[in-house]
């Protein structure tokens, strides 16, 4: 029976997890180092962490993959959920951010890399054992075929799932029908900076 998160758990958890996990200013120092990976100028707020996790679904004897960590508030979030550290993988490309995740999330998987080369960051037996993925890179920013090496990186581990990706853009993030994918928006919050939406990306 795959798990399906209820929206109210985690909030006083997201709350609790405070500055010193979102670490703004390293967020902000990133930004201002490379604005195209960050994609955006502070985290996620913990109204689009929260229905990042309602959309969240795994099973028990899968694990839930996140790309694009940053400082760890959607992987606190997940954690306040319901995912277990130990199904939790996250991966970030900063190696900062990486050792700021190891820090503040003890018994997640961190992963320090490169989410395209995927298929061998996670390790192996986890392959097709992935309930979620969940991205955070800002593929928007991306000509088609980089985009399309995220896509097939997360179908490679995560085959027939899909994934959710959070955008701030108004329309979907991602050309859908040239990546063979079916996109459907299934939130939105003006309650982040700049308004969100999580939409979630299908094999068509
Ligand atoms: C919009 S931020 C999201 C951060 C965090 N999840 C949040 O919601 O606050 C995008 C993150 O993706 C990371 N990133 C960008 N390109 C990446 C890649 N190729 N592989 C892994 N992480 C990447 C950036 O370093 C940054 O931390």
């Amino acid at each position: 029976m795959p798990h399906a998160f209820d929206q109210s758990l985690g909030r006083t958890e997201v709350g609790d997890a405070g500055a010193a996990i979102a670490n703004p200013w390293m967020f902000f120092r990133r930004w201002v180092a490379n604005p195209l990976q960050m994609g955006s100028v502070v985290p996620s707020s913990q109204a689009l962490c929260r229905r990042i996790v309602g959309l969240t679904r795994w099973d028990l004897d899968q694990c839930v993959l996140e790309l694009g960590a940053g400082t760890g508030v959607v992987s606190r979030a997940l954690l306040a959920g319901g995912v277990p550290a130990e199904r939790l993988f996250v991966v970030e490309i900063v190696p900062d951010m990486a050792r700021h995740l190891r820090r503040v999330l003890p018994g997640v998987n961190v992963i320090e890399g490169d989410a395209r080369e995927l298929p061998s960051l996670l390790p192996a037996h986890w392959h097709g054992r992935v309930g979620s993925v969940i991205c955070g890179i800002p593929l928007v920013l991306l000509p088609l075929a980089e985009q399309a090496r995220f896509i097939g990186a997360i179908a490679a581990v995560a085959p027939n799932v899909g994934f959710l990706h959070y955008s701030y853009c108004a329309t979907s993030p991602l050309p859908a029908r040239k990546h063979s994918l079916i996109g459907r928006r299934e939130a939105w919050t003006p309650m982040n900076f700049p308004p969100a939406s999580v939409w979630r990306y299908a094999p068509a």
